[in-house]
């Protein structure tokens, strides 16, 4: 092809791109807010966790307040995150009591995504709130299925309507796998040695029961793979963060 040529194709190829940008522009207009809030807070919906790709277990959340901390109807919040990420819906108004619901799917890469939720005050001046989700992997969500099944009675202070916590009868506390102060002090060789001999391995309480006759060193590995993805602070050992830009 002549010089001439490439840059004609060149020519055409950036004008099918601006035409294809301004249909996007064009086909969903935001909704118009009626009130402008000052400050964006979340209601619910944060600290989630659910694996790569898939719905977050409850819908997020947030409250548009006034000058008086009250929630307002009408004000428009939108939300953005890193690629991959999906709200149902995206943007909207809030509602009567000021809030804004949403559902988040997650990306398919495992790890830390930070969500942005935000609306405009008065002067058109961006106010915004992040929220913190995590992605879990396959050996992640394996490891918190076991997790789940064996070691959140005692690990977990909380009780659900499934599982009445053994935490309080605890003469010796264990900790949530989320304290990543105490947790992340620990190696891996640490962590693998407590969880398939019990406590004594580490000259610690012996109500920390031994698992290696129960669980193989896979899964061993699995949940030490979910302690570090749900650590907060996060461990050196966790996944990536993914945030918007
Ligand atoms: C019957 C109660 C009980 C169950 C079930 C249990 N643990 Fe523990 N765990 C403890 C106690 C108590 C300690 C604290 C021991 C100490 O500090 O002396 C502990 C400590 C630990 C520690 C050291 C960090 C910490 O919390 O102090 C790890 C890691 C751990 N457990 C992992 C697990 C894993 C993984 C499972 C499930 C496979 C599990 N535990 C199931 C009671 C339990």
């Amino acid at each position: 092809m002549t010089r001439y040529s490439w840059s004609l194709l060149a020519a055409i190829i950036a004008a099918s791109l601006a035409t294809s940008c301004s249909h996007k522009n064009a086909a969903a207009p935001l909704p118009k807010p009626t009130v402008f809030g000052s400050a964006i807070v979340e209601s619910s919906g944060g600290k989630q966790m659910a694996q790569t790709g898939s719905l977050l277990p409850q819908p997020v959340v947030v409250q548009v307040n006034d000058d008086q901390n009250n929630g307002i109807a009408g004000a428009l919040v939108e939300l953005e995150a890193a690629p991959g990420v999906t709200f149902d819906p995206a943007y909207g108004l809030t509602d009567s009591s000021g809030q804004f619901t949403t559902n988040v799917s997650l990306g398919g890469m495992a790890g830390r995504y930070q969500l942005t939720a935000f609306t405009f005050d008065k002067s058109h001046k961006r106010v915004e709130l992040t929220l913190q989700e995590i992605a879990l992997g396959y050996q992640q969500t394996l490891g918190r299925r076991f997790n789940d099944q064996y070691c959140d009675r005692c690990h977990n202070p909380e009780s659900t309507v499934e599982r009445v916590s053994n935490y309080d009868n605890l003469e010796v506390k264990p900790h949530p796998f989320t304290e990543g102060d105490t947790l992340n002090k620990m190696t891996d060789a640490d962590l693998t040695a407590i969880i398939t001999y019990g406590g004594p391995a580490l000259n610690k309480s012996a109500l920390m029961p031994a698992w290696g006759n129960t669980l193989s060193k896979t899964d061993i590995q699995a949940l030490i793979s979910y302690i570090r993805a749900v650590a907060d602070p996060p461990s050196r050992n966790s996944e990536p963060h993914y945030s918007k830009n």
